[in-house]
């Protein structure tokens, strides 16, 4: 039975969905994070999630999908690059960037002309789109510019009543957000995700650039963002513990993420919280942001951490500590 697969009271995937059919707002897990969503096409419940998000209305939301089958009802055309990665990798951490079709309100796109689609690969999230039929406009359920929530807990705490009605999933197993690809022009990255750049380079048989600065507004691109309360400070791997040392001896409460190799002995103790990160990519991403979480949970000021390689996985975790990192507004 679905509801036993989904360890979910049987009924609340159907309240969710009549939820989103009244107008409200559902939380729901995906792989990624979990998403805060609207029917897609009620400009009403469009604006309550930016309302609620504290989020400009310039900046779009992702629409999505039950699956790949839904995705000419939403856009102009079906680009070939399109069809390629939506059946490789959907259900799946990668979000496509095509031209809106005319149902898909400018509330949602932030009024480009452009839409962002993704199938998501969670059963509780498949479930509730089914069940809804139409489409989910969702940003990761998170006030903007903060920590993207990976369980529902986070969204509760992040977010209290303002959200209508919370599917929970337990945590999600990718952890950070899809990859975002821009199909309108030659392919392009618009944010390192869950979907290796690799991987899209082989389903697309040709090398596809991170875009840095676009034309379009992505919030993900904007300087700060995925940011903890702590100030976060990067430096090379070797340097992690001399650093954080160095601002403990000042009085500062720091916390630290060290790579395995770099980690010594070194553990936590009087004004020093210190986890040493998973060795593999994988395990990292999935339980990066309940990192970032724990350090301010436990009062940090500055967290110092490294990158890790930018291959595979690592690039969308070295995207987010950037950002982390990057300066506050
Ligand atoms: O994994 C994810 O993508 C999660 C889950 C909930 O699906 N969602 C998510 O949504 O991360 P959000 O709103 O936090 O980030 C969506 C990103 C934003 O950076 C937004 O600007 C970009 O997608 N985006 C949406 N529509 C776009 C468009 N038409 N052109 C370019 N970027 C777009
Ligand atoms: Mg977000």
């Amino acid at each position: 039975m679905l509801s036993d697969q989904l360890k979910i009271a049987p009924d609340s995937v159907e309240r969710a969905a009549r939820t989103l059919r009244a107008g409200g707002l559902v939380a729901f897990p995906t792989e990624t994070v979990y998403g805060l969503g609207a029917d897609a096409e009620n400009v009403d419940a469009v604006e309550r999630v930016f309302a609620v998000k504290g989020r400009p209305s310039t900046h779009p939301l992702i629409v999505h999908l039950s699956g790949a089958h839904q995705l000419p009802d939403w856009v102009v055309e079906v680009p070939d690059a399109a069809r390629r990665i939506a059946e490789r990798f959907w259900p799946g951490p990668v979000t496509l960037v095509l031209r809106r079709a005319r149902r898909v309100p400018l509330a949602v796109t932030g009024r480009l002309e452009t839409v962002a689609l993704r199938v998501p690969d969670h059963p509780v999230a498949l479930a509730l789109l089914t069940a809804f039929g139409g489409g989910v406009a969702a940003p990761s359920a998170n006030r903007f510019g903060s920590v993207s929530p990976t369980t529902a807990s986070h969204v509760r705490e992040g977010l209290g009543s303002d959200v209508d009605y919370v599917l929970d999933g337990g945590s999600c197993a990718v952890g950070v957000e899809s990859t975002i690809v821009d199909l309108t022009g030659e392919p392009a990255i618009l944010r390192p995700g869950g979907v290796s750049r690799e991987d899209l380079e082989q389903v697309l048989g040709g090398s596809v650039p991170v875009r840095g600065k676009s034309a379009v507004r992505v919030p993900g691109q904007l300087p700060s963002h995925y940011a903890p309360r702590a100030r976060v400070l990067l430096v090379e791997p070797g340097q992690v513990l001399g650093l954080a040392e160095h601002l403990r001896a000042q009085g500062c409460r720091v916390g630290v993420l060290v790579p395995p190799e770099f980690a010594g002995d070194a553990g936590s103790g009087a004004g020093q919280r210190v986890i040493v990160v998973p060795d593999s990519h994988a395990r990292y991403a999935r339980q990066l942001y309940e990192f970032l979480r724990d350090f301010d949970r436990h009062g940090c000021e500055v967290i110092v951490a490294s990158v890790p390689v930018p291959d595979g996985l690592g690039l969308a975790i070295t995207d987010r500590l950037r950002r982390a990192a990057g300066p506050r507004g």
